[in-house]
């Protein structure tokens, strides 16, 4: 697609982004075509001065472009900035950030400057709930409002480049990453990830506040065998671009113009060799006029792949597949001269790698505005409002599993016992990739809790330790049950915090079960048997098996990990000040057996029921299902989703039709609900999945109010990629659901001619 078809597309996004509810992306955003990107405009002039650029540069510096450096190899050998080295990550001191650009930009030959980047994955210093947090919000202005807090924050200190967002779809809770996208689903990863790109580089990322996003792990990262980070996948083209591209596709269109490609393999090719996915997909399909930078060391590991020889071979193959950038290891830069010397690879694709740098660059306005104001950045950090954006977020990430009773919310006039080893742990509630957040910044749900009513205790319980490898004999191993009695005893209500701790989730955190670790089930169990009444609320990165859990508690809220504000928002949602209305982006299972899981699955022959000992289920689990589903949540007030209809009963490919649905508050008190559209072929050449997500809206509603939301369903809804990497859109029946969960039953069908 040309820079003027994203334009357009990136106008659509927008569109469908404020369909779906996402006010402040519109605001942001805009509608108008030519106002809608700014760093497309002066394309031309940024095309004349990379050209200008690249007439005068010696292969060497070329290749140093291409070099991407960890702060820590700059520490060793400072001297690469004024040698002309590409871009420089981790580093997030803004006086050396700036002391390296001024010897770049001064001394270098040719002046470029250096690109900073950094992994603000949920927020910089005013750190958010992580991605997986914000995915249950269901609300694209959390995760807009997220990046633009992140970005303006990591502009600060003088870094453009935001290693964000994640968008790996992931029906794989065992993997830690889980953590740092948007859950299951392609269509809530897409719209969240077009809503971070927007909230990070606004119309035009020159700006100072503004940063360019690099969205990853290109591609299908998300689905590694047996859950263990890094691991291979076998990929079908069909499921390839029907489930694990479109966030991709969704951030390009938004603007994002840097990509990571991946450290796994699909099929047999490591993401970052993959000339399919990089080149013929990425910059030939999609129109990519950025560029793609490795991860870690990835080109390097081409060797242990198995698809590389040395490090000349690995060079070659990643650069011809389409990779511009090498992060951390050197082998562009050591075998690059040799590579085109032999003709292995073209001063050609060296040239196209160098022009994509340079341009986003040039877009970045570092030409211009290369410098730090180094006094300025501490004053930008952690600001009033940013961290009540924070803690707005935090309350509107959490989801309410279960409410018998109901028991919540609490009365913040009674006196409150909070019991467990993640109750007052600021350090947790930062989550993995906590950015350059401050666990003493962060508050914890028994100092949120006590900022609003004094009545209220902590007890631990137990301890977990803080180790990157589990440890079984710190992890919650003996509970002090004595004392979680007495301090139940003592109070009217008990808020039981357990989960995993922060270093369980995120990278090469993967876990082979899902259960609680360690025996934090004995202080639910003590907690119950003092007869108090009591909620679990849980602390994790991943979906937990929570059977044991949900038999035991009247109460279960998944609180994620809220980020700096986690304690104060929870608090909120605990004493009812915040209505919850989150609702889960990954399906919880009953047990880890079930695992890959999602709600999108394909049918198959013989379908999970108990109508055949001959069906496809487990001989252990009552059900095929989740023991909470994609979209579930509950809330303080009920809802009823009704009165499905549709504008026609029959659509062209080239037409539309629109479907709408009533929402009604028939509770009594204020809430939000979040409406959600799914739609199944039931006869295609292909097996289709039993529910596609294609359109959400959080609403909020007095008691009785009752709302319409409306969606449009098209050709790009109906249809699908085929095993030829085609799309197709086939005449027949579509079936549409509507309701607040994914196993919504309510139901009306249309015709594609
Ligand atoms: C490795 C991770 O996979 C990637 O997500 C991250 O951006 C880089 N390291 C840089 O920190």
């Amino acid at each position: 697609m040309s820079r003027r078809g994203r334009v357009s597309a990136l106008a659509v996004a927008f569109a469908s982004a404020a369909a779906i509810g996402a006010g402040g992306v519109m605001a942001a955003g805009g509608s108008d075509d030519e106002a809608a990107l700014g760093v497309r405009r002066g394309d031309r002039n940024v095309e004349r001065r990379v050209d200008d650029l690249l007439r005068r540069m010696t292969l060497q510096e070329k290749l140093q472009q291409l070099t991407l450096l960890s702060d820590g190899q700059m520490k060793e050998d400072p001297s690469q900035a004024r040698q002309g080295v590409g871009g420089v990550f981790s580093e997030t001191d803004p006086a050396l950030i700036d002391a390296y650009q001024h010897d770049a930009v001064e001394h270098s030959r040719l002046h470029i400057p250096i690109l900073f980047a950094f992994d603000t994955i949920h927020g910089f210093r005013t750190v958010f709930p992580t991605p997986l947090a914000t995915a249950s919000s269901f609300d694209p202005g959390v995760a807009a409002t997220d990046h633009r807090i992140g970005a303006f924050e990591s502009a600060a200190v003088g870094i453009k480049q935001i290693y964000s967002p994640m968008v790996d779809v992931s029906h794989e809770p065992r993997w830690g990453r889980i953590v740092e996208g948007g859950g299951e689903d392609p269509y809530l990863n897409g719209v969240l990830a077009a809503a971070r790109v927007q909230g990070a580089q606004g119309r035009d990322y020159s700006a100072p506040d503004k940063v360019v996003t690099s969205v990853k792990h290109f591609a299908a990262y998300g689905q590694p065998e047996s859950g263990r980070d890094y691991n291979t996948t076998d990929m079908s083209e069909t499921r390839l671009r029907n489930v694990y591209l479109p966030p991709f596709k969704a951030a390009i269109d938004a603007g994002a113009d840097t990509v990571m490609c991946s450290f796994n393999a699909i099929s047999g090719v490591p993401g970052c060799a993959n000339p399919h996915t990089e080149t013929e997909i990425l910059k030939g399909e999609w129109g990519f006029d950025g560029f793609v930078e490795s991860d870690y060391t990835a080109v390097q590991e081409l060797i242990n792949h198995g698809v590389a020889a040395d490090g000349a071979d690995a060079a070659a193959l990643a650069l011809n597949a389409g990779t511009d950038s090498e992060m951390v290891s050197t082998n562009y830069r050591d075998a690059g001269p040799q590579l085109v010397s032999s003709r292995r690879v073209s001063l050609r694709r060296i040239d196209d790698a160098v022009r994509r740098i340079l341009r986003v660059k040039f877009r970045a306005g570092l030409f211009e505005h290369p410098y730090v104001d180094v006094a300025a950045a501490p004053g930008k950090m952690l600001l009033p409002e940013n961290r009540a954006a924070a803690r707005s977020a935090a309350s509107r990430s959490v989801v309410l599993l279960k409410n018998d009773g109901p028991v919540l919310p609490f009365s913040a006039a009674k006196a409150t016992a909070v019991i467990g080893p993640l109750g007052d742990s600021g350090h947790d509630m930062l989550g993995p990739w906590w950015g350059r957040g401050d666990d003493a910044d962060a508050v914890s749900l028994y100092a949120g809790l006590k900022a609003q009513s004094s009545a209220t205790t902590f007890t631990a319980g137990c301890t977990m330790s803080h180790n990157d490898l589990d440890d079984p004999a710190g992890e919650c191993a003996s509970v002090d049950t004595a004392a979680v009695t007495a301090a139940a005893n003592a109070a009217d209500q008990v808020v039981v915090a357990v989960g995993e701790t922060r270093e369980m989730g995120g990278e090469a955190e993967s876990r082979s079960s899902l259960d609680l670790p360690g025996r934090q089930q004995d202080i639910i169990d003590a907690v119950k048997a003092t007869g108090k009444p009591f909620a679990v609320v849980l602390f994790n990165s991943r979906p937990l098996t929570l059977g044991r859990v949900a038999d035991a508690s009247p109460a279960i809220l998944e609180a994620w990990f809220g980020g700096v504000e986690a304690g104060n928002g929870v608090a909120d949602v605990l004493f009812g000040t915040v209505n919850p209305g989150g609702k889960l982006p990954v399906s919880f299972p009953r047990s880890v057996g079930q695992v890959p899981i999602s709600y999108d699955h394909e049918p198959t022959g013989r379908p999970c029921d108990a109508t055949s000992k001959y069906n496809s289920r487990h001989r252990d689990i009552p059900s095929c299902a989740p023991l909470y589903p994609f979209g579930y949540g509950l809330s303080y007030t009920t809802f009823k989703v009704d009165n499905l209809r549709l504008s026609s009963g029959s659509m062209s490919a080239r037409g539309s039709v629109r479907a709408a649905v009533d929402v009604t508050n028939t509770g009594t008190v204020a809430g939000d609900d979040v409406a959600q559209l799914y739609i199944h072929d039931p006869v295609a050449s292909i097996s289709q999945p039993v529910r596609r997500l294609r359109g959400f809206q959080r609403v909020t509603l007095r008691p009785g109010q009752k709302t319409t939301v409306t969606w449009t369903l098209d050709a790009s809804d109906v249809g699908f990629y085929d095993n030829r990497g085609k799309f197709v859109v086939e005449p027949g029946v579509i079936e549409v659901y509507a309701g607040d969960t994914s196993d919504t039953t309510l139901e009306q069908t249309f015709n594609v001619r």
